[in-house]
């Protein structure tokens, strides 16, 4: 694997150059322990394998691996299910409210829980997928994930936590903040692949249509949008492997966790 230098946003843009830091924030830790309480955050678009490597940088590291994803899929899962329109915000935070989401920890990755029960093959099925984008922009939905985000962090205090606002909105003082991010192009021929690979055809101008929608929807809503958090590291998967970019960010953490 290549090295990477960390380079100031306000360098110009290098094709080779794939890890920068965004401006550091004003209060920022510096100093934190492997052993000790940890909180990792890993935003970015869709395709870009977050949510793997998340889960696999939280397994190199002994953390936990919290999938926000999963907890919005959710919500868009409670609306088809239970009849309730997206336009009904009232009705369908009351619902989810009432669901009590939370993971079984036990399981690997742990399972989202609505009413004590499974969603995690219901969460993954199209129709889901198709709706969860504006279901997500719901502000009084985000305001309660937040919450329930920031609970989970106190009782799994070692955390990776994935999702588009997590460096962002929900830990802004989390000890590392990356932003993974690839080309539409090349996140578009990913989906193909893993659509092909289950047997699925899959027209890639179609997804890539797909994807920009999806990009320009989380990025635009008002309310915790998709964006490089300030102090991110902003790690382009568009040419490592999965394996290269689960190193580059441990040996960043790794680097970061010995620091003076
Ligand atoms: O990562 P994913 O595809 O499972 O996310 C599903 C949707 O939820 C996607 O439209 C982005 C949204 N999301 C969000 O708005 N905030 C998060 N923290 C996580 C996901």
């Amino acid at each position: 694997m290549s090295t990477h230098a960390v380079h100031s946003v306000e360098a110009e843009p290098d094709a080779a150059v794939i890890v920068r830091q965004l401006r550091p924030t004003a209060v920022q830790v510096h100093v934190f322990r492997l052993d000790q309480p940890i909180i990792i955050t890993i935003d970015g678009p869709a395709g870009t394998g977050k949510s793997s490597v998340a889960r696999a940088l939280a397994k190199r590291l002994g953390l936990d691996f919290l999938d926000t994803g999963a907890m919005y899929r959710a919500a868009a899962a409670i609306a088809l299910d239970y009849g309730i329109p997206i336009t009904d915000a009232d009705r369908l935070v009351e619902t989810v409210k009432q669901a009590d989401l939370h993971f079984d920890w036990s399981a690997d990755p742990p399972t989202i829980l609505a009413w004590g029960r499974s969603l995690s093959d219901r969460i993954r099925q199209p129709d889901v997928t198709a709706i969860v984008s504006p279901v997500a922009g719901i502000p009084a939905l985000r305001q309660h994930m937040v919450a329930k985000q920031r609970i989970i962090a106190q009782q799994h205090p070692r955390l990776v936590s994935e999702g588009r606002d997590q460096g962002s909105v929900v830990f802004p003082d989390a000890n590392v903040k990356f932003y993974l991010d690839a080309s539409a192009q090349v996140r578009a021929m990913r989906r193909a692949q893993q659509l092909r690979a289950g047997g699925i055809p899959a027209d890639e101008q179609q997804l890539l249509r797909e994807i920009v929608e999806r990009d320009r929807s989380d990025m635009s809503r008002s309310d915790g949008p998709l964006v490089r958090p300030e102090g991110g590291i902003v790690v382009d998967t568009s040419h490592l492997l999965f394996d290269e970019v689960v190193s580059e960010l441990e040996s960043i953490v790794r680097r970061k966790a010995e620091e003076p």
